[in-house]
């Protein structure tokens, strides 16, 4: 091993604490997921439910001598989460089948009002992570309510929705998820978009990719389905298993080791724009760069004059919600 890669691997290596805010569905596969692959070396869950944070603390720490070192606890005392490096919140009500996201504005946001402060008491110097829906104006609000600096409060954003879309592509197309490069922007809801212009398979642009007898692989009734398909996607699993919990505990995951190696990893979070192509005072998933201090600069993609309308549209309707609760 080099110098340099020695000095790397001590620096990933340095005992770091993954607080989660809701032991439910969403939390306790996160808190799995972390586990799994060892992003921190504490994983702490708070919850208001004490037999259940317990639970899946105990269950959790039943299976630590199958992932890397670590330490897992449950309270339903937010001390637990002290000097958190990450805290992820994901506490709070769930969309029952045929809710949307933004019907659960009114209750999360009393529960961000009821907790955050305590949490940027207790863990001063963390970075924040929204999960709790409706993410883009739990995120505004949570800014607001806590004073925290934009770098260091944002949202899991489109992360989980630019997966479904990389997922679906991969498979119309016929390549694997990890080669396609694709983002959906916007609301985490029915409002949001994906941008086909600058999408990729490997490094083809995805408008110019053919099938083997030489079509266009993507016409535009494909990508109108696609493009539903994956504002459906949290519908459909809902409809089946009442919340969805796999995709959304390794997006979050990944976002955290953006955060905890200091991977400067380009994210579509959500985060509070300023003049983003002219979008601003709004928390809203644009690709981002993330980092230890949190989230930095907004990237620019390309855009067509349909997708910077399409962004701008979903920018209004978080900003209407926001709004209509005060914020
Ligand atoms: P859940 O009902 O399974 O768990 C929520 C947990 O929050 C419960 O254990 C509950 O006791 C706890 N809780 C409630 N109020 C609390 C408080 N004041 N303090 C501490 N804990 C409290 O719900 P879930 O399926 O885990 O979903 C949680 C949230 O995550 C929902 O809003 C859901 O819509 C959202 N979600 C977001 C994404 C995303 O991509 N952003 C993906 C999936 C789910
Ligand atoms: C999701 C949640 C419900 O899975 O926001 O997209």
């Amino acid at each position: 091993m080099t110098v340099e890669a020695l000095a790397e691997d001590t620096r990933r290596r340095r005992t770091t604490k993954l607080g989660i805010v809701g032991a439910g569905a969403v939390g306790a596969t996160l808190a799995y997921a972390a586990l799994m692959r060892g992003v921190a070396q504490t994983v702490a869950l708070y919850d208001v439910n004490t037999a259940k944070v317990r639970a899946e603390a105990l269950d959790l720490s039943h299976g630590i001598q199958f992932v890397p070192m670590a330490h897992v606890e449950g309270s339903d005392d937010v001390e637990v989460l002290a000097d958190s490096d990450v805290v992820v919140f994901t506490a709070g009500a769930k969309q029952r089948p045929g809710q949307s996201r933004l019907d659960l504005a009114e209750s999360t946001i009393g529960i961000v009002r009821s907790i955050l402060p305590r949490l940027v008491e207790v863990a001063p110097d963390a970075v924040h992570v929204m999960v709790t829906n409706p993410v883009d104006v739990v995120t505004y609000a949570a800014l607001q309510i806590s004073g925290l600096p934009p770098a260091r409060l944002f949202g899991s954003g489109t992360v989980l929705d630019s997966s479904r879309l990389r997922f679906l592509l991969a498979e119309h197309i016929g390549v694997a998820a990890q080669s396609v490069h694709a983002y959906v922007v916007g609301e985490h809801g029915d409002s949001e978009l994906p941008l086909w212009d600058s999408a990729s398979v490997g490094s083809v642009p995805l408008l110019r990719w053919r099938t083997p007898d030489g079509a266009v692989a993507l016409d535009a009734a494909a990508r109108e389905r696609i493009a539903a398909d994956v504002v459906q996607s949290a519908y459909r699993v809902i409809e089946g298993k009442g919340a969805t919990n796999y995709a959304i505990g390794l997006a979050a995951t990944r976002i955290i080791e953006a955060v905890l190696y200091d991977e400067h990893r380009i994210l579509p979070v959500s985060s509070l724009l300023d003049d983003y192509y002219g979008i601003g005072d709004v928390c809203l998933s644009v690709p981002a760069i993330v980092h230890a201090g949190g989230v930095g600069d907004r990237v620019e993609v390309p855009m067509t004059d349909a997708e910077l309308g399409g962004l701008r549209a979903s920018a209004e309707a978080v900003r209407a919600t926001a709004r209509r609760f005060g914020f």
